[in-house]
């Protein structure tokens, strides 16, 4: 335990977080190696301004609360991306009394759905203590969740056949949020379950009134265990954390809540959080929050950070004194206020791309590229970046909309994309539906990390969704297939496939007919079956490919098991041309797509034109640096896009 009125432990828990001059390269300076942390530094300072207060009292009408040490203060704040800041007394454990009660409410609803729990439980706010015997006359319910009434019967409509798996379900959750599975502090739950009487009225008034449908004792022992639930302010933090980041505990990735029920446990908090503070609170702090009589308080900003503070000495509304200072103060100097949120900005669309500035991976045949080049504009591509809410997705609707005059593809590419929400579905969807059904198409790529954008798409666009959501695992094969289908409508109409012959080949360009003859007669023929591999990234280059008929792809290995298409090339194109230059082991592997039939060039004859005919090898390098040139105007028309 750290006692630490005036010495506060700082604690980096994260260790990325800090970072020496070696790594940003600059030279090593005498004096401390790591820089200060700047969150930490402000915890500290607030903690060392607010151990200074020593108003208010510590709770005694559950008798094993009075045994706490008024002076104990803890303050932890972790973000959703997992980093934990900690100062103070963060690792005293203390039975978490009311702030339990949001939590199992959250598992209320998810057990019995909102229009069970409303029908049992109100989520208005009250001016009357957090232990009033009283229901809402208009109503006949608990006002909220968040005074005893409401909660014990929130606990009341946990599942569990027994007491036992109740109890059970309730522990394991609070596990899932704080991270370790947290245990009951018996003396605490004897204390409060010898003292509880006026909640043991407040039981049977609720089953005088029919709001609970069985023998209170049950409910109410459940309700003193749950407040007896023992936990520290560090996780305190991360629940309010797991809130934040919609139910997912930042540290182990576990889901607590169902992401769908936390604007409702967020609600109530934010009204009903602090009892009779909450007007000031939501005013002053603007976070939905809750506190507990034994001194803690948790408080959320939603989609960054939760924040735990404990402090047993309490104010005549049952908050903690320094927890609520230290919300406060937190609040004002970091600007977490919830009704004082930055807009999205317009920074949603990364890059616009047409098909004509920055085509797909596959090579296309110089009659198929000229009329990508004239007609690419009508395949567009959106790199998307950040949050998808309702305002982002306007802007980018907005654009598409705007742009709509001779666009027949459009490509959404989702990698940068960190969340879609449902309203954003909302606007998308009818655009999908009206693409589709004018004969356009909208393909939505690298979005296997938005878990929840199919099920909403699909969800509203109801029986059609399977023919309307086209989904690709990247642009370049959205952009392939847009190509194929533009190319489908535009290009005359094919004749049966041939082998392409050594005149039409690029390479060959400029060669005459006797040169052509004398090439031929060093080129080998070799035949590949479709998905046999024709070249293995790494091996000794010795051989130049000239391909008669059929596709092949080049492929790198990407870390994680993933692979990347760099080119496609169709029959008439050359490859493993490089290597011919510079003799370097083979830097990608090349794998046939088709029936494939390669002349090769083995690169010792290669070598010896240069004696027999000079001629022809002059003009080979000449189509070989053409070739080479043209990927290099790509690769920076690429570069030119992107910037
Ligand atoms: O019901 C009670 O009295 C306690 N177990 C919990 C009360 C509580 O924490 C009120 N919050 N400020």
């Amino acid at each position: 335990m750290n006692s630490s009125a005036s010495d506060p432990c700082l604690t980096v828990v994260d260790e990325n977080y800090s970072f020496t001059p070696e790594i940003l390269d600059l030279p090593a300076q005498p004096g401390p190696a790591a820089c200060t942390c700047p969150i930490l530094s402000h915890l500290a300072e607030v903690h060392r301004e607010l151990a200074g207060v020593h108003t208010g009292q510590v709770a005694t009408y559950i008798p094993e609360l009075a045994k706490a040490d008024p002076d104990w203060f803890g303050i932890c704040v972790v973000t959703t991306n997992g980093g934990v800041y900690e100062v103070g007394d963060s690792s005293v454990p203390f039975s978490i009394q009311s702030l339990s009660k949001p939590f199992v409410y959250g598992l209320a609803l998810e057990d019995r759905g909102r229009a069970e729990v409303m029908e049992k439980i109100g989520v208005e706010p009250t001016g009357d203590a957090f232990n009033s015997i009283s229901l809402d006359p208009e109503t006949g319910r608990p006002r909220n969740p968040m005074i005893n009434a409401g909660a014990i019967t929130a606990t009341a409509l946990v599942e569990g056949r027994t007491s036992r798996m109740k109890l059970d379900r309730i522990v394991d959750m609070f596990g899932r949020y704080a991270g370790r599975s947290l245990e009951i502090d018996q003396a605490v739950y004897r204390s409060e379950s010898d003292t509880g009487h006026r909640n043991r009225a407040i039981g049977y008034m609720l089953r005088n009134a029919g709001i609970l449908t069985e023998d209170p004792a049950a409910a109410l022992d459940l309700y003193f265990q749950q407040c007896a639930i023992s936990a520290t302010c560090r996780e305190l933090a991360i629940m309010a954390a797991t809130l934040a980041n919609r139910g997912v505990n930042p540290l182990t990735g576990a889901q607590a809540i169902r992401g769908e029920y936390v604007e409702s446990v967020l609600g109530v908090m934010g009204t009903c959080g602090m009892y009779d503070y909450a007007g000031e609170w939501l005013h002053d702090v603007g976070l939905p929050a809750k506190s507990g009589v034994s001194g803690g308080v948790i408080a959320v900003l939603p989609g960054q950070l939760g924040i735990g503070v404990f402090s047993p000495r309490l104010d005549r509304h049952g908050n903690s004194i320094r927890g609520v200072r230290t919300c406060n103060a937190l609040s004002r100097h970091w600007d977490l206020h919830l009704f004082n949120r930055p807009g999205t900005g317009r920074s949603v669309i990364r890059v616009r791309s047409s098909a004509a500035e920055l085509s797909s991976n596959r090579l296309w045949n110089p009659a198929e590229a000229a009329i990508l080049r004239e007609h690419g504009s009508r395949i567009l591509v959106y790199q998307l970046q950040g949050h998808l809410l309702f305002a982002s997705t306007e802007l980018l609707v907005r654009e598409i909309v705007g742009h709509d005059d001779g666009v027949d593809y459009i490509i959404l590419d989702f990698k940068r994309v960190l969340s879609v929400n449902e309203s954003a579905c909302r606007l998308l969807a009818p655009l999908l539906a009206e693409y589709h059904a004018s004969g356009r198409t909208i393909i939505l790529t690298h979005a296997d990390h938005l878990t929840h954008l199919g099920r909403f798409l699909r969800r509203i666009l109801g029986a059609r969704a399977d023919e309307i959501l086209q989904l690709s695992p990247d642009n370049d094969t959205a952009l392939e297939a847009c190509e194929n289908r533009l190319l489908a409508r535009l290009r005359p109409p094919a004749t049966s496939p041939q082998n392409i012959v050594l005149k039409d080949f690029d390479l060959c360009r400029g060669l005459d007919a006797a040169e052509l003859t004398a090439l031929g007669q060093i080129l080998r023929r070799r035949s590949y079956a479709a998905g046999e591999t024709v070249i293995h990234a790494g091996d000794d280059a010795r051989e130049l490919f000239l391909l008669a008929r059929g596709s092949v792809r080049v492929v790198i290995d990407l870390p994680e098991g993933r692979s990347k298409r760099l080119a496609s090339f169709s029959a008439g194109m050359a490859f493993g041309e490089m290597a011919a230059l510079d003799r370097a082991p083979r830097s990608a592997t090349v794998i046939a797509d088709t029936d494939t039939l390669c002349d090769i060039l083995p690169l010792s004859a290669f070598d010896r034109l240069a004696v027999t005919h000079p001629g022809i090898k002059i003009k080979l390098l000449e189509n070989l640096a053409r070739g080479l040139s043209a990927k290099l105007r790509r690769a920076n028309r690429e570069l030119t896009v992107l910037e």
